[in-house]
């Protein structure tokens, strides 16, 4: 059942989202050769309840950290660990807060310097992958619009394989929420779009073969072929004619750019 919310509801959420992102900018911060995931995790998992949330992923279906800090070939659900970064790796870092009832949920991918041309442009294409799909998120358009929207960018025009085990989904009370929001799809078919629909579109893709595998800690998704992958999330209110994003990557962005161990592309 897909569950509208009310004006006050997307702000709650609004709240939570930007939270997230705000917590994500305290470890772009941090982020440098020599840190481990470990210890990003616990600023994290400090910074937000600082803010008066707790981490949503924290015991979430047994799920241990706080966050999902994901390096190289890792997709997404990386346990942090106690293993030193090093230059060049693309680091994507998954955050969800509960606050007020109502959960945020992004991410994003940063790259240690120096990072590969081919990463760079996995991590750029990615990113607009997610804003083309944010823009079919618009009342009267359908689930697989804005699943199309990302397949024809990532697959078609720049042959990167799209993640097809996991899935963006509605958010609000609980942070996994109907409708299913698939990064692969037909134009046209699945769920009818409706204002106060709250959605989070994230896009995994991978340089190489979209096929994953399972880490032997049962969450962590790597590549099956070893080569890198990238993952950008935002949170999206349905609109008529123009969707409202609720999450910013603003805060992230100039954490990002005034860190010099980090590849910008702003
Ligand atoms: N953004 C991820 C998702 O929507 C975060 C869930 S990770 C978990 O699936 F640890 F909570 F499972
Ligand atoms: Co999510």
């Amino acid at each position: 059942m897909i569950r509208i919310k009310t004006n006050a509801e997307v702000e709650l959420i609004r709240e939570s989202a930007l939270l997230v992102n705000r917590t994500i900018a305290e470890l772009a911060a941090l982020l440098r050769p020599g840190i481990t995931t470990h210890q990003l995790d616990q600023r994290a998992e400090e910074f937000i309840r600082d803010n008066q949330a707790v981490p949503s992923f924290k015991n979430y279906r047994g799920y241990p950290y706080a966050t999902c800090i994901s390096v190289n070939d890792a997709v997404v659900h990386g346990f942090p660990m106690r293993k030193e970064l090093n230059e060049g790796d693309l680091v994507s870092i998954d955050v969800g807060v509960f606050k007020n009832g109502f959960h945020g949920d992004s991410a994003y991918t940063f790259g240690l310097q120096p990072v590969a041309e081919a990463h760079q442009l996995l991590m750029r294409v990615t990113r607009a992958s997610l804003e083309l799909g944010v823009e079919k998120a618009i009342a009267g358009n359908r689930i697989g619009d804005i699943s199309n929207a990302i397949q024809e960018y990532t697959e078609r025009k720049h042959h990167f394989g799209v993640v097809r085990e996991l899935v963006g989904h509605g958010l609000g009370k609980q942070l996994h929420e109907d409708p299913q929001v698939p990064n692969y799809g037909k134009k046209g078919t699945g769920a009818k779009l409706r204002e106060n629909m709250v959605l989070a579109i994230e896009p995994m893709i991978n340089l190489g073969t979209k096929d994953v595998i399972y880490d032997a800690d049962g969450w962590t998704v790597r590549t099956k072929d070893g080569k890198y992958s990238a993952h950008y999330e935002h949170n999206v209110c349905v609109k008529k004619g123009k969707p409202d994003i609720l999450s910013s990557f603003d805060s992230i962005i100039a954490q990002e750019k005034g860190n010099a161990q980090l590849f910008s592309d702003y």
